[in-house]
């Protein structure tokens, strides 16, 4: 039996498809849990605002994309629940449109939410841009948007609470 925690700790990362940004979230965090040995520290998701995609993979161009980096995207796309911004500790929103929606599907959640941009320097845009109706090197660019803040967001849960401190909703 694998050892997993009493309490682990959860994130989830949440953009409008569920199906480029926050597979890629979810995909990059993993990686990092496991070469950090600390996979069973944290449990990890990904959700989309709208549920067109659901049962979908990851796009097939953020999968190749992901893959060259090193990272396996393993996701199917789900639409956020009101249920998720009770149950996970942490909501990364990939953009401030993908923060309003979460707003909309729950009015009190205890999650706390935050666009990932949150854990970035201003070099970096405040939002991860979507690219889906774009070229290869959008996709690039979420990957290296992602794994720059992925250290900082895990540094960030672990030094956190146990509870959830209540609305806590960045903008
Ligand atoms: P994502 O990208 O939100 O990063 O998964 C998109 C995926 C699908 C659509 C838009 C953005 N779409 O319009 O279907």
């Amino acid at each position: 039996m694998r050892h997993v925690k009493n309490n682990p700790k959860s994130i989830l990362f949440v953009c409008l498809g569920n199906i480029c940004r926050s597979p890629t979230g979810e995909g990059i965090f993993r990686s990092y849990l496991q070469q950090h040995g600390a996979d069973q520290e944290i449990i990890v998701d990904s959700a989309g605002t709208i549920g067109y995609h659901q049962g979908k993979p990851a796009d097939a161009r953020m999968r190749q994309t992901a893959t060259r980096h090193g990272y396996d995207l393993q996701s199917r796309s789900r639409k956020i629940t009101p249920a998720d911004l009770e149950s996970f500790d942490l909501v990364i929103a990939m953009d401030r449109e993908n923060l309003q929606d979460i707003n909309h599907v729950h009015a009190a959640p205890t999650a706390s939410v935050k666009l990932l941009s949150h854990f970035l320097d201003d070099q970096w845009p405040t939002d991860v841009p979507d690219p889906y109706y774009g070229g290869d090197e959008g996709f690039e660019y979420v990957v290296d948007m992602i794994a720059a803040a992925v250290p900082k967001i895990y540094e960030h849960l672990i030094g956190s609470e146990d509870t959830p401190n209540g609305r806590d909703n960045d903008s």
